[in-house]
């Protein structure tokens, strides 16, 4: 007979044995403390660290992999196992730009556990989406949300609750709840963004997040990590930063934004003349780039699906208005082709 723990484990669905870091085995509440400066606060963080993170907490590394182990068990197995991808896909959920368009590029939203970054130049409307996310993230399934809180990390003091309110209002929901269910962090300085992801994850299981937005990503790095010789210790730690995002969206199953400037190139002839800042890491660690630019004049934006794991490039157009992103009507489409 088929008892209901294997039914369950069966399933992918692991009853979690353990709630809190004190719970598992070999930490005791003085190593427990040591792991929450190090930012673990939760056993699904300590499941997707390595044994070298531990070590600064005075682990040793056979100790490590037994408290990592212990860690994974209790997750759902779905996160762990590589013969479980198939299952982790299969849980992966998406979340709605609000336009449709834009969804229709992306297969349908914007994917949790994965990174989705959004580049473009100076009022490309990055943060725009960014804001809109916040607010539909917290829509049910069937509006194209996943009823959660969003988590904002706002490193050119660009958040502002004035145009939350305006898109709440479009999209019928009470900005004051909206506005409660988005937890804001400015960073001040590259380390400080890299403290704010480092020790968020008791935030994410508290608040039910599902979706982390970092705008801008690369900003601060940008601005003090100046000239040649420091770009390979900006690059080790932005890549440190995108791998911390990475390991929250898959933990957590969430969607995780990031965006980032364009810089000039100067020696392109052919093809496009920008590219985003961070080079290869970005690049690499980012599942899914998209790239916007404004249309000649007005409210609409293009977008287009640079990089993906798996979706064809493509491109499509939408608008920042009042109410927030929304699609450009077939009329308003012949209208600016008549001009
Ligand atoms: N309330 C509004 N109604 C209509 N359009 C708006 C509104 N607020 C912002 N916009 C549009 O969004 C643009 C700003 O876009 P956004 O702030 O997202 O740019 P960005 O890509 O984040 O730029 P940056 O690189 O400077 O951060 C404005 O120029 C305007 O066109
Ligand atoms: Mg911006």
């Amino acid at each position: 007979m088929v008892t209901e723990e294997e039914e369950k484990k069966e399933e992918g669905v692991i009853k979690k044995k353990y709630e809190f870091l004190e719970d598992l085995p070999g930490i005791g509440p003085a190593t427990a403390q040591k792991l929450r400066e190090l930012g673990f606060h939760t056993v699904e963080s300590l499941a997707m660290a390595t044994a070298r993170e531990l070590e600064p907490a005075g682990i040793s590394e056979k100790k490590a992999f037994a408290i990592i182990d212990a860690a994974r068990s209790s997750i759902s197995v779905s996160f762990i196992r590589a013969d479980e991808l198939l299952k982790m896909r299969q849980s992966v959920l998406r979340l709605t730009t609000g336009s449709k368009a834009l969804d229709k590029i992306l297969d349908g939203g914007l994917e949790t556990q994965t990174i989705t970054e959004f580049y473009g130049e100076y009022g490309s409307g990055k943060s725009q989406l960014c804001h809109q996310l916040c607010v539909n993230v917290q829509l049910p399934p069937e509006r194209g949300g996943l009823c959660g809180a969003a988590l904002y990390i706002d490193t050119e003091n660009t958040f502002r609750t004035e145009r939350i309110v305006q898109m709440s209002h479009h999209l019928g929901l009470d900005p004051e709840q909206v506005v409660k269910n988005i937890i804001y962090a400015e960073a001040y300085t590259s380390d400080h963004q890299m403290f704010l992801l480092d020790n968020v994850d008791d935030i994410i299981k508290q608040n039910n997040v599902k979706l982390i937005i970092v705008d801008s990503l690369t900003a601060h790095f940008r601005s003090e990590y100046l000239g040649r010789e420091m770009l390979a210790s900006r690059q080790q730690k932005l890549n440190k930063h995108m791998h911390k995002l990475i390991r929250l969206a898959r933990a957590f199953n969430l969607v995780a934004v990031v965006t980032n400037q364009v810089m000039a190139k100067p020696d392109v002839f052919f093809g496009d003349a920008v590219h985003p800042v961070g080079g290869h890491i970005v690049g690499h660690t980012s599942h899914t780039r998209i790239y916007l630019r404004r249309a000649a004049h007005g409210p609409v934006r293009i977008a287009r699906l640079v990089s993906s794991p798996y979706l064809p490039e493509g491109e499509e157009i939408f608008k920042i208005t009042e109410n927030g992103i929304e699609d450009v009507s077939e009329e308003e489409k012949s209208r600016s082709r008549g001009r």
